[in-house]
C-alpha cells in the first residue's frame, strides 16, 4: 500500500511561508504583488480554475484581477490588452488562461507576453532558458511535480523516469527538469509500442496524457512513484479523476499523488511562486 503524498497540504504550506514574506513586501518595497489573469469565454473548466488562482492571491496577500473578456473577443483586441499590461509597472505577472476561442492564435497570444511577465512560463525565451539551463521562468505544473518528490526526499538521480505525455505544458518540460536532476527519462505517447512494458520500467511514473484511469496497475512496477497529473472526468459518475486507477495502483505503488488534492494545488501554488518571483526581479527585491 503505497504513501499518498498530499499535494494538497503541501501547497497550503507553501502559501502559509508565501504569506509571511508577502506581509513584509509593501514595508520593504512600497507595493504589493500583482498578478492579472485573463479568461476569454466562459469555459466552465477555465472559470473554475481562474477563481481558484484568484482564492489564492487572495489568501497569499497578493493582488489579483481578472480580466473577463467575451468568448466573441478578436485576436487585435486580446493582444491590445496583453500591451497594456505589459506596460503596467504595477502588474508583475499575466496569465492568459488556455484553451482560447478556435478565433484566436494561442502562440501569438502566448508570444505577445513580456517574457519577464510570464508567470506560465510558456514563453518561448522561457521555455528555450529551461532547455539551456538559464535563468528563465519555470512553468507551474512541471514545477510542482518536482517539489512534490523533494517533499518526499524521493531520489531522482539515476531513476528511470517514465513521462506518459509530450504536452509543451507539463510533458516536455517535466521530463527536461527530470533530466536536469540526472534521471534516465523516456517520454512516452499515444503512439508508443508496448506502453504498458515502457511503464513497468519506471522508477519514477509521471502521467500526464489526459485519458481517465489510463494507468493501470499492470503497468505499474511494484515500489514505483507514480505522479497523476490527469485532470479528467470519470466517464460515469462525472466526477473528477487522473490518469491513473488510483485505487488499484496504489497497491502496487511506493508512493502516489491522488487527484484531486495532488498536482492541481501544487500548480497553483507554483504559480504565486513564480508571480512573487517576478515581482521580487521588478522591484530589485531578494528572494
Ligand atoms: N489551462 C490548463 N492549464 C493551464 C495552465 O497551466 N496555464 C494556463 N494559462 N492555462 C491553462
Amino acid at each position: 500500500m503505497a504513501i499518498i503524498i498530499s499535494g494538497k497540504e503541501l501547497s497550503l504550506q507553501k502559501k502559509e511561508i508565501m504569506k509571511q514574506k508577502v506581509s513584509t513586501f509593501e514595508e520593504k518595497y512600497g507595493r504589493l504583488p500583482k498578478l492579472s489573469v485573463i479568461l476569454v469565454g466562459d469555459n466552465p473548466a477555465s472559470v473554475s480554475y481562474v477563481t481558484g488562482k484568484g482564492k489564492a492571491c487572495a489568501e497569499i496577500g497578493i493582488l489579483n484581477e481578472t480580466i473577463k473578456l467575451p468568448e466573441s473577443t478578436t485576436q487585435e483586441e486580446l493582444l491590445n490588452v496583453i500591451e497594456k499590461l505589459n506596460k503596467n509597472v504595477l502588474v508583475d505577472g499575466i496569465l492568459v488562461q488556455l484553451p482560447l476561442p478556435k478565433h484566436i492564435d494561442s502562440n501569438s497570444v502566448i508570444n505577445a507576453i513580456k517574457p519577464e511577465k510570464d508567470v506560465d512560463g510558456f514563453h518561448p525565451q522561457n521555455v528555450a532558458a529551461l532547455y539551456l539551463k538559464q535563468k528563465g521562468i519555470l512553468p507551474c505544473t512541471p514545477r510542482g511535480i518536482i517539489q512534490v518528490l523533494d517533499s518526499k526526499n524521493l531520489p531522482i538521480q539515476g531513476k528511470k523516469a517514465v513521462v506518459v505525455g509530450r504536452s509543451n505544458i507539463v510533458g516536455l518540460p517535466v521530463a527536461k527538469m527530470l533530466l536536469d536532476r540526472n534521471a534516465t527519462v523516456v517520454i512516452a505517447h499515444s503512439k508508443t509500442y508496448n506502453l504498458p512494458e515502457v511503464c513497468r520500467e519506471a522508477d519514477i511514473l509521471i502521467a500526464a496524457v489526459g485519458r481517465a484511469r489510463m494507468i493501470t496497475a499492470d503497468m505499474v512496477k511494484d515500489g514505483a512513484v507514480v505522479i497523476d497529473v490527469g485532470v479528467n472526468r470519470d466517464p460515469e459518475t462525472g466526477k473528477l479523476c487522473g490518469d491513473v486507477d488510483f485505487e488499484n495502483v496504489k497497491e502496487k505503488a511506493s508512493y502516489i499523488t491522488k487527484v484531486p488534492g495532488g498536482i492541481g494545488p501544487m500548480t497553483i501554488s507554483c504559480l504565486m511562486e513564480n508571480t512573487i518571483e517576478c515581482y521580487l526581479e521588478h522591484v530589485g527585491g531578494n528572494k
